[in-house]
């Protein structure tokens, strides 16, 4: 069912003069559309490799509206698989996460293994009540297995799935926005990866609609008024000063891939050092000689520092202070559950975790200071939006129109000051894309193998 032609797509999302029509956030219809044309093609982020350490443990997660199982088996290959048991569609795995050896439906008991030295393909029924008296040889067992998701992937911890086996390879959807996310992941002295989660997932429910989250954070600049009070009272790093005591940052889009940040564009001198944890001087040597390894270890290659962004469809980030993950789980047209994981490096001092956790947890999550006032903002236009007259008003997206210019360094993205909302018109006109439901040749941008080369490293 398709419930917005491309027709009316071009008189809802209006990218050219900046204009975007409410009913996207609000309408059943549309929404119900999106979780089709986006959630089921998209890359979605699922988990990250910290929340599964071991042989046979598992982790409840989503991918859009479909709740999914992501599990280890024991050969140690990473699965994910709808979480519906094939009988009668039952959630098979109600826990949020836990180890199993395997998954055993609680409603007439059909059972699955994943392991491949039981069974030939993971998520194999297994054990089937009666299975002799009632169905003898009618019931094949492979035909009725877990529905098994055809694309998963590594990224420095962080685990991503996509269900269209016509999907491009992650890193071509990631594109040059893999740079501002490599510095979420990395080791904060410049090695690759290295990173760990901190506990586990703080998961939280907003009446919202998800587009409002990813936007804000795919470069919204423009909204710091908001964050007003927070800014004049002492919740930096370091339990002192401004949360955005830092250099100031652009709004950066990759216009084929629909991806956003604030940020720096790749430069090849990091920046001079700023003591933020004097008042613990075990955290601030931490930080004073990780930075020199830093300095050290990338040399003059280029590096991007200080950046928050969207990852096209829902998966967010802060990649320096704080260092987390955000994904944004769409629930319906006015309901999303929020899923923030928090970064650290895997070997810093128990001290340095501590203050790290200390300080994300007053500034992010539902607790956290700035995302409280952000709640409010999400769910107070959701539900001024709902309204028959409210619905039928556009959204202005004019800020920083027709500024746009190519950021250098970086495949297919666009600089445009900080205040901007460049990145937003990139978002919007990439779901207008995807929601008219383009093939994958029209969707990626062709890659220059010349500039892959030279992009490189
Ligand atoms: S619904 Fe799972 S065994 Fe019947
Ligand atoms: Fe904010």
């Amino acid at each position: 069912m398709v419930a917005v032609s491309e027709q009316n797509l071009k008189r809802l999302v209006d990218s050219e003069s900046g204009t975007i029509s409410r009913e996207i956030f609000v309408d059943q219809a549309i929404f119900d559309q999106e979780m089709e044309r986006i959630f089921s093609r998209a890359w979605l982020f699922v988990g990250h490799e910290g929340l599964i350490p071991n042989p046979e443990d598992f982790f409840a997660s989503r991918m859009g509206r479909d709740p999914v199982i992501l599990t280890r088996n024991k050969q140690g290959e990473i699965l994910v698989f709808l979480n519906s048991c094939t009988h009668r569609g039952m959630k098979l795995c109600r826990y949020d996460h836990g180890n199993a050896r395997a998954f055993t439906c609680p409603y007439h008991g059909w059972s699955f293994s994943t392991n491949r030295d039981i069974v030939e393909e993971p998520g194999e029924l297994v054990g089937v009540p009666h299975f002799d008296a009632g169905y003898g040889d009618r019931l094949d067992r492979k035909r009725w297995g877990l529905v098994r998701c055809p694309n998963v992937v590594v990224y420095k911890g962080t685990i991503w799935a996509n269900w269209d086996t016509g999907a491009p390879p992650f890193l071509d959807w990631l594109g040059d926005m893999r740079r501002y996310l490599d510095f979420a992941l990395d080791h904060r002295d410049g090695r690759p990866g290295g990173s760990e989660v901190i506990g586990g997932v703080q998961k939280w429910r907003v009446k919202t609609n998800w587009k409002f989250v990813a936007e804000n954070f795919a470069g919204d600049m423009y909204h710091d008024i908001s964050h007003r009070s927070v800014d004049t009272v002492g919740i930096g790093p370091g339990g002192k000063g401004r949360r955005d005591a830092q250099r100031p940052r652009l709004a950066i889009g990759f216009s084929d891939l629909g991806h956003g940040v604030l940020g720096e564009l790749p430069h090849t001198v990091e920046p001079a050092y700023s003591p933020t944890f004097a008042s613990d001087p075990e955290v601030e040597a931490y930080y004073r000689r990780i930075y020199d390894d830093r300095v050290r270890h990338l040399g003059d290659r280029p590096r991007v520092t200080n950046s928050v962004g969207t990852i096209f469809p829902n998966m967010s980030f802060h990649s320096r202070q704080p260092r987390t993950i955000l994904i944004t789980h769409p629930i319906s047209p006015t309901e999303v559950e929020l899923w923030r994981l928090y970064l650290v490096d895997a070997d810093a001092p128990q001290p340095v975790k501590d203050a790290a956790r200390h300080y994300y947890l007053r500034y992010s999550g539902p607790g956290g200071m700035t995302e409280a006032d952000d709640m409010e903002n999400w769910t107070y236009a959701s539900e001024s939006s709902i309204g028959s007259v409210a619905r039928q008003q556009d959204f202005n997206y004019q800020l920083a129109l027709g500024h746009a210019r190519p950021a250098p360094g970086l495949r297919g993205a666009v600089q445009s000051g900080t205040y901007s909302e460049e990145n937003q018109r990139i978002f919007y006109r990439r779901w207008a894309q995807f929601m008219a439901g383009k093939d994958w040749s029209e969707l990626m941008p062709e890659s220059d193998p010349a500039e892959v080369i030279a992009n490189a490293g």
